[in-house]
C-alpha cells in the first residue's frame, strides 16, 4: 500500500493527555503502519503560517508523561484569523497547505471550538480526524475527554487542602473551577473532595438556599462550608438578566466568561458573609487546572484515542471524531458533533449520588 502523509495539531486552550495523544498517534502511524507524519505549531495558525514541525522517532519519545502540547496551540479559527491587524477568512491558505504537503489526512485535537473549525476544513474537502480533548469534558459524542481526569484530580486536591484552612477558621471557601459553560468538572471534584455545596451553570441557583445550607450545618457544629462553584454558575436572577440582554443582541463574547465569573464567585461569597454571618474566602484555580502531567486514566484514553486514529487512518475512515465509548472507540460522524455541546443533565447519577449524602445544589 502506499505511504499515507498525516497531518496534526492541537487547538483551543491545551490541556494534560495531549503528548500523549500525539504520541499515540505518531507511534502507531509511523511503526506500525509505516505512514509519515508531520506537526502544524500553534493550532490552525500554523497550518495557515505553514509552519511545521517533523515529528520523528526523536520527538515523539518521552512525551507521553509531559503536559501540555509539543506543538503549541491557539484559539485561531481559520475562517476568522487575526492578521496584521485585520480578521480574515485563511481557510483557502489552510486548503493550499494541506495540498503542499500532499496530506491524505489532517488530525485536529481539540475541544469544541475545535470540532467546529476542523468540520468548516471538512466541508472544503479535506479529510479529516478529531480527537475529543479538553478539561471541560463537554464534547458531545463521546463518554469522556481527555485531560477531564487530570483536571478533575487537580480539582479535587485543591478542595482536600481547602477542607482544613476553612474549618480551622471557621470559614466559607468558594472554590472557583473552570468548565466553561458545563458543570462536569465543579460536579465531579465537588462529588469526590466533599464540597457542601455545587454550582453548575445547568442548575440556576438562589442564594438564599445556599446561605440556609451553611447556615443549617453551623446549626449542626460544622461552622465551614466548602463551596464548589463552576466558572458558568449563575443565579436565578443573573439568568434571568443574561437572557434578557441575549434576547437584545447583547450575547456573551467568548472569551469574556472567565473575567465574568471571577466577579460573580467574589460577589457570591460577599452576600454569604453578609448572609451567613461566617468569613467568606475565594480560590480561583484556573490555569493550574489545565497544567502539568496526565492522570494514568488520561494517559490510557488518549493513547487509546490517538491509536485508534492511527486505525481509522489505515481503513481510509475521516470525517469523523474519534470517540470514547465504554471500553471501545467509536467513530462518530464529525457533522453531527460540530456545534452540539453535552452539558450535565440535571437527573445525572453524579447529581443524584451528592443529593443523596446531603450535597446542596442552590436550587
Ligand atoms: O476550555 C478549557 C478552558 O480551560 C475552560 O474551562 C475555560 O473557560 C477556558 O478554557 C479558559 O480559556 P483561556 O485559557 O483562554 O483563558
Amino acid at each position: 500500500m502506499a505511504q499515507k502523509a498525516i497531518g496534526i495539531l492541537t487547538s483551543g486552550g491545551d490541556c494534560p493527555g495531549l503528548n500523549a495523544a500525539i504520541r499515540g498517534v505518531g507511534k502507531a502511524v509511523r511503526g506500525a503502519f509505516d505512514n509519515q507524519i508531520i506537526g502544524f505549531r500553534d493550532g490552525f495558525r500554523g497550518l495557515v503560517e505553514n509552519r511545521i514541525v517533523r515529528l520523528d522517532n526523536a520527538a515523539l519519545s518521552g512525551i507521553l508523561t509531559l503536559g501540555g502540547t509539543i506543538l503549541g496551540t491557539s484559539r485561531d479559527k481559520p475562517h476568522r484569523m487575526p492578521v496584521g491587524g485585520k480578521t480574515m477568512d485563511m481557510i483557502d491558505v489552510a486548503v493550499d497547505n494541506y495540498e503542499r504537503h500532499h496530506l491524505d489526512v489532517l488530525v485536529c485535537l481539540g475541544g469544541n471550538g475545535t470540532q467546529k473549525n476542523a468540520y468548516r476544513l471538512m466541508q472544503r474537502g479535506l479529510n479529516i480526524i478529531t480527537l475529543p480533548k479538553t478539561i471541560d469534558n463537554d464534547v458531545w459524542g463521546t463518554d469522556v475527554t481527555f485531560g477531564f481526569d487530570t483536571a478533575m484530580s487537580i480539582a479535587t486536591e485543591a478542595i482536600d487542602r481547602l477542607h482544613t484552612t476553612a474549618e480551622s477558621h471557621h470559614r466559607v471557601i468558594v472554590v472557583e473551577i473552570m468548565g466553561h459553560n458545563a458543570g462536569w468538572l465543579a460536579l465531579g471534584a465537588g462529588v469526590a473532595g466533599g464540597a457542601d455545596v455545587i454550582l453548575i451553570p445547568e442548575i440556576q441557583y438562589d442564594i438564599q438556599s445556599i446561605a440556609d445550607a451553611v447556615l443549617s450545618r453551623s446549626r449542626a457544629g460544622k461552622r465551614f462550608s466548602i463551596i464548589a462553584m463552576a466558572e458558568g454558575a449563575t443565579s436565578i436572577e443573573e439568568a434571568a438578566a443574561q437572557k434578557k440582554a441575549a434576547k437584545k443582541g447583547k450575547a456573551k463574547a467568548e472569551t469574556e466568561h472567565s473575567l465574568d465569573v471571577e466577579a460573580a464567585s467574589v460577589r457570591l461569597a460577599r452576600n454569604l458573609q453578609r448572609l451567613t454571618g461566617l468569613d467568606a474566602r475565594v480560590t480561583a484555580l484556573g490555569h493550574l487546572q489545565r497544567g502539568g502531567t496526565p492522570t494514568a486514566a488520561d494517559r490510557l484514553l488518549a493513547t487509546r484515542l490517538g491509536t485508534t486514529c492511527a486505525e481509522l487512518i489505515e481503513k481510509d475512515k475521516t470525517g469523523v471524531m474519534v470517540a470514547a465509548r465504554g471500553e471501545k472507540c467509536k467513530a462518530v460522524p464529525l457533522d453531527k458533533v460540530a456545534g452540539k455541546l453535552k452539558v450535565v443533565p440535571p437527573n445525572h447519577t453524579w447529581i443524584r449520588s451528592a443529593r443523596l449524602v446531603g450535597t446542596c445544589f442552590g436550587d
